[in-house]
């Protein structure tokens, strides 16, 4: 099974969901391998401690022809989880061939129950060719109308890719009405989308602090608000897998 995280706007939580999401995931049992798609940033890698080893996605996207053995060789361990890194390299990025990442997942979806990826914002290559190899998309935004409504753009192309969306996650919902914010509820935004709400992620500033640490916050700070959020969307999102 693969599934992706998703959305067209930047900066609202997919790699903070994706590396606290493989952890939970993983302690309940699921054989998961994290990911990280984005080959410009490499956020995935830097949120889980960015121990990529000298070898990445990159160098296998760069290849003539990819290996089942190069490909288990890139795989590297964080907190207990397999992750893909990416090796942040502009030279890397740059020859990249993206035609080739159905065969670095290939050898991969029989070894592991899932395969949970890390996605680039943006409507491009980059994000599209992820997305096409995904049986379901989770999809992130925030309560911000302007991120509602590029995420509404994911869920289109995902539907025209016929893929199975499986829900929104509201992430950075902050409490009560706050003046001048533009922020919408959370029935609203999964009214405006017609989608199932898998949870929702409140403002938390441990969040911003656990990146910092290099440890997802589910770890970093287990009893906050937002790690609380995050092990009952981990819960509902196992529903949806099983
Ligand atoms: N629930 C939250 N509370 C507070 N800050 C948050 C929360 N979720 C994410 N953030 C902050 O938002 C920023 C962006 O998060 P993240 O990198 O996960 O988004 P992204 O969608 O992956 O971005 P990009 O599109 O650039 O890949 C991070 O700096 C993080 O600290
Ligand atoms: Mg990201």
């Amino acid at each position: 099974m693969i599934l992706s995280v998703v959305s067209a706007k930047g900066g609202v939580g997919k790699t903070t969901l994706t590396a606290n999401l493989g952890i939970l995931l993983s302690r309940a049992g699921i054989k998961v391998l994290m990911v990280d798609a984005d080959l410009a940033s490499g956020d995935l890698t830097q949120h889980l401690g960015g121990k990529g080893g000298s070898r990445g996605l990159h160098a296998l996207l760069s290849s003539e022809r990819v290996s089942e053995e190069e490909v288990n060789k890139t795989l590297t361990q964080v907190f207990g989880v397999s992750l893909l890194p990416v090796v942040p390299s502009l030279r890397g990025f740059l020859k990249a061939k993206l035609e080739l990442f159905p065969s670095v997942l290939a050898p991969l979806k029989d070894q592991y129950d899932l395969l949970l990826i890390d996605t680039p914002p943006g409507l491009n290559k980059n994000s599209l060719v992820p997305l096409t190899e995904s049986d379901k998309v989770l999809l992130v935004t925030t309560p911000d109308p302007v991120s509602v409504s590029d995420v509404s753009t994911s869920r289109d192309v995902a539907v025209l890719l016929e893929k199975n969306v499986m829900g929104v996650v509201i992430n950075r919902v902050r409490r009560g009405f706050l003046f001048g914010s533009r922020q919408l509820r959370p029935r609203e935004v999964t009214n405006i989308l017609k989608l199932k709400g898998l949870g929702i992620i409140p403002e938390d500033k441990a969040v911003g602090e656990s990146i910092l640490s290099k440890k997802p916050v589910v770890l970093y700070r287990p009893r906050s608000p937002a790690s609380k959020a995050l092990r009952e969307l981990a819960g509902r999102v196992r529903e949806e897998l099983s």
